[in-house]
């Protein structure tokens, strides 16, 4: 294992004033989106959209990474080029989604396990050799009545370390997602123990299966009340709550933690990121790793005016701009900004 190379990698995706635009949606994903948009979801629809992303002026200079569905790692711009050769020229790095998506835990009614690991070596042979600097493997935690069990957290969390340490065997820095969901009526107590417990037993099994940890990358959720719960979200408790359970539970020598941004209305995503970099210094880079919170509303002013991309490039920027200033604590306070809020499970 390079242990040097996926620590210089890991750094470069948590360096301050950067952060990961994740662009990796599955395709039925997309088109729950561009469905509420009413764009047709094709193969170049869906090309023609993240090519307004990663085509913006100077958003080169916003994100150090981007994270790719595999369709998308294989396409190119408009005049040919290659995503992945469009991002390195920009020095931006390339990542890819490789869980497979989830399937039911049997015997575990509400419970999901994300799939993928038989065919992952071959599948991260082939990204790394087209370019692929990380990758991401998204599980997920459901709150509800007598969930998560602990079986539902171990496999979870044994896949997540099994597809981590394959990755550093390939030079390639793994962001292990285990997103407890928003979705559900528990309280931020209730959620911040739950991600406590999980956070112990990811560390617990990644350690085990031998994976470099400051050449690994925690994607994770902030501590928020169920979305069904009628508890308001008050930024300084998610804040609070949420860098206490990394403080307490997320080893220190870790290569970095990343957010993701949830179904929070977007202006509540980066009003929290604020308030957590506001909090610093934390033992490891923390910043954005948002798909709904940077994109909805580029993608629908790119719905609303498709024959003028420039204006969609406009919004994108401005996006970047807020969670770049929230990266650092210096964002001025938001109010909540209205998205078509999705259910977590979809991605
Ligand atoms: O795996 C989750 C996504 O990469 C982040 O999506 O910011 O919309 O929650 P989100």
């Amino acid at each position: 294992m390079q242990t040097h190379i996926l620590e210089e990698t890991a750094k470069q995706l948590v360096a301050p004033g950067k952060g990961i635009l994740a662009a990796d949606e599955s395709s039925a994903s997309c088109q729950k989106r561009f469905d509420s948009v009413g764009v047709e979801c094709t193969e170049e629809t869906r090309r023609e959209y993240r090519e307004v992303l990663l085509t913006t002026p100077g958003s080169e200079h916003a994100l150090s990474g981007v994270i790719f569905f595999d369709e998308t790692y294989w396409q190119t711009t408009a005049s040919g080029k290659p995503f992945r050769e469009f991002l390195k020229e920009r020095g931006v790095l390339l990542g890819i989604k490789v869980d497979q998506g989830l399937v039911d835990l049997p015997g575990f009614p509400g419970e999901k396990l994300s799939q993928g690991l038989d065919s992952l070596p071959e599948r991260i042979t082939k990204y790394h050799t087209a370019g692929a600097k990380f990758a991401k493997w998204r599980s997920v935690i459901q709150i509800g009545p007598d969930i998560p069990t602990e079986e539902c957290i171990g496999a979870n969390t044994f896949v997540l370390s099994r597809y981590a340490r394959i990755c550093q065997d390939h030079e390639i820095v793994p962001i292990v997602e285990p997103e407890v969901l928003f979705d559900g009526t528990h309280t931020s107590d209730c959620a911040e123990e739950v991600m406590g417990h999980v956070f112990d037993m990811l560390f617990r099994t990644m350690r085990a299966f031998r994976v470099h940890l400051p050449g690994a990358v925690l994607k994770t959720s902030m501590v928020l009340p169920g979305k069904n719960s009628g508890l308001p979200i008050v930024t300084e408790e998610v804040a609070t709550r949420t860098v206490r359970v990394l403080h307490e539970h997320v080893p220190s020598e870790l290569g970095g933690v990343v957010f993701l941004s949830g179904g929070q209305m977007s202006g509540d995503a980066f009003n929290n990121l604020n308030a957590i970099a506001k909090m610093g210094p934390h033992p490891w880079g923390v910043t954005f790793s948002y798909s709904r919170a940077l994109q909805d509303p580029v993608l629908k002013q790119w719905a609303g005016n498709r024959g003028d991309k420039e204006l969609a490039k406009h919004v994108f920027s401005r996006q970047l701009d807020r969670a770049i200033a929230a990266t650092s604590g210096n964002m001025k306070r938001e109010g909540s900004h209205d998205t078509f809020v999705t259910s977590g499970q979809d991605l």
